[in-house]
């Protein structure tokens, strides 16, 4: 059984790791990378993905959403545990009727707002099996299975009218937690891999899909966290993309492509500069900002510092 994310999240690359895998290095198909990175890590496609396929020994994921870092580090950590209480919360939710569910939904919301302020996200402890819970469960639950929050970080999508929900798959998330065990979790900015105590070894491989650069002025979807991710971080991406070139580490980046709406828009070219040869453009259909307008032709683009 392959083992596949167990969040829905915003820019999930599931529809794209065919393509994406087409530019992977050589040394990672060959079988000659152990260790994989990757500092935007979301919903993890990529990651179980690559854990999955090839003989990687250990891994180093991040993410600056720490709602997400405390449901993974309580997956490896807490799994039986966890989908006993999943189980029964999605028993109690399937035998109500859609006013109940409706309610219930919001209770939990509520509840997990309620108590974010008092929540160590540092410190693992009972209550992060419990958080952990109900982020699976609205995440299954609400609509379009979006991860959303407002400024002060609550969780704030509205509910979501499914049948029958899968709240739990208790073999996928016991897969999950195994792939898991290999890897460090790490709450925080992607900068982290720029400084000099980063724990690289030769031949490390980086995946980087950074929250997308709006496709449209009107389209602009960055509320994974409270952190802004504008035209300034991706140059500071870059600069790390460079920095790290140097120590021999293989990346691989991947975003949406400007040109998708002005083809005049050269900011990855610009930012890219020294890449260009390793610039490509994959077409890509996405759920997020596909605007009727934009359905024609969507590209994500994909940026290495080697040849595929
Ligand atoms: C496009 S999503 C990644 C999607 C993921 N590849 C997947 O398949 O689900 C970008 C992620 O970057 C995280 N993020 C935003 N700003 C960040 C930062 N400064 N450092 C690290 N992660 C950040 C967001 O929380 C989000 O999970």
């Amino acid at each position: 059984m392959s083992v596949r994310p167990f969040l829905k999240w915003a820019g999930g690359k599931g529809q794209l790791l065919d393509k994406l895998s087409g530019y992977f290095p050589k040394a990672l198909r060959d079988g000659s990378v152990r260790n994989y990175f990757e500092p935007f890590l979301g919903g993890g496609a990529m990651f179980f993905h690559v854990m999955q396929k090839f003989p990687i020994d250990s891994a180093y994921l991040m993410d600056a959403n720490e709602e997400l870092v405390l449901l993974y580090k309580t997956v490896r950590r807490a799994t039986e545990p966890l989908i006993s209480v999943l189980e029964q919360m999605e028993r109690d939710y399937l035998k109500l009727g859609e006013a109940k569910r409706k309610a219930r939904y919001l209770r939990v919301r509520e509840e997990l707002n309620s108590a974010r302020p008092g929540m160590d996200f540092r410190k693992y402890s009972q209550a992060w099996v419990e958080r952990a819970s109900q982020i699976l469960f609205l995440n299954k639950t609400c609509y379009n299975g979006l991860f959303r929050v407002n400024r002060a970080g609550g969780f704030n999508v509205p509910f979501g009218k499914y049948v029958r929900p899968t709240i739990v798959d208790a073999e996928n998330l016991r897969g999950a937690a195994k792939l898991l065990a290999k890897a460090t979790i790490r709450w925080g900015d992607f900068g982290y891999l720029g400084r000099t105590d980063a724990p690289f070894k030769t031949g490390s491989f980086i995946y980087y899909d950074p929250p997308y650069r709006p496709i449209s002025s009107t389209s602009s979807f960055t509320s994974y966290s409270k952190l802004p991710f504008g035209d300034a971080e991706q140059a500071r991406l870059a600069a790390m993309f460079t920095a790290l070139h140097r120590q021999g580490i293989y990346q691989m980046l991947s975003n949406s492509d400007p040109k998708n709406s002005d083809p005049k828009d050269d900011f990855f070219e610009n930012l890219y500069s020294s890449y260009r040869s390793t610039i490509y453009r994959v077409p890509a259909s996405r759920s997020i900002n596909s605007k009727a307008a934009h359905r024609g032709r969507i590209n994500e683009i994909v940026i290495t510092n080697y040849k595929a």
